[in-house]
């Protein structure tokens, strides 16, 4: 297995955590990660914008990073409610999650705007994770590959690099339901993800992509030994300090 890339392990909070709950988590996954001292991995989290600045201050030195779960395409302006990749960056976030699969739900968003997004993080100097997967109905039709062909070149900016994307691919059904692929499915759903990627950048073997939908400490390590995983994008499982480190070692 390629292990030049450097496994990478978000983990996406949601719309969870006030702020002794939040700082109290983010401590124990920091403390863990400063005492693993891992260098051969990296460890996100994306906890709710209202916590970003915080904790971003709090990890500081801990080797934890820290992400927002999205961002407006616009760098400001009349658009209330939103939070830009500026806001984001200056708040001391490195990446920003684009596309999740509730948010192509919740918000309607669309390849194009997940593009969009993907290109605000970078003018912004974050990372974007940008998330891609098939629904149940999809899969059973069996159009997963061509789903997610089709959501990686909308979505996929032009100019993309191995250090500037990263791909989550999350299955929508696998998606805080404690249901997974196989091992294989995994495998194929990656492999075909890196082939299509090779035909938009040149970079391609050097992209991390990120394998995410009900990920937890037992499942991991199989789901991460998987031919083209590089990491995983953490739910419900980064919620538990204990959990979340399981994952990370795992990696
Ligand atoms: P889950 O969520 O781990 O709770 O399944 C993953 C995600 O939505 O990123």
């Amino acid at each position: 297995m390629a292990r030049t890339r450097r496994p990478l392990i978000a983990g996406n909070w949601k719309m969870n955590g006030l702020k002794a709950d939040g700082m109290a988590l983010a401590k124990a996954v920091a403390d863990g990660v400063k005492q693993a001292g891992w260098t051969d991995r990296e460890v996100l989290i994306c906890p709710p914008a209202t916590l970003v600045m915080a904790i971003a201050d709090a990890a500081r030195g801990t080797g934890v990073l820290v992400g927002g779960q999205d961002c407006h395409a616009k760098a400001s302006g009349a658009h209330t409610g939103e939070t830009s990749a500026e806001m984001l960056r200056d708040a001391g976030a490195s990446h920003v999650i684009v596309g999740h699969s509730e948010r192509r739900t919740d918000c309607g968003e669309t390849d194009a705007t997940i593009r969009a997004k993907a290109e605000a993080a970078w003018r912004a100097g974050l990372t974007p994770i940008v998330c891609i997967g098939e629904t149940l109905v999809e899969r059973e039709a069996g159009r997963t590959m061509a789903v997610l062909e089709t959501q990686l070149k909308g979505s996929v900016p032009t100019g993309a690099t191995a250090a500037t994307l990263v791909v989550a691919y999350e299955p929508v059904w696998a998606i805080g339901t404690g249901k997974t692929p196989t091992t294989p499915e995994v495998a194929a759903a990656h492999a075909h993800i890196r082939r299509v990627l090779g035909g938009l950048l040149a970079e391609a073997n050097g992209v991390r992509l990120l394998y995410g939908g009900s990920v937890k400490g037992a499942n991991a390590a199989e789901l991460l030994a998987a031919g083209d995983v590089d990491g995983a994008l953490v739910g419900g499982a980064s919620l538990k300090a204990d959990e979340f480190l399981a994952i990370a070692k795992a990696a």
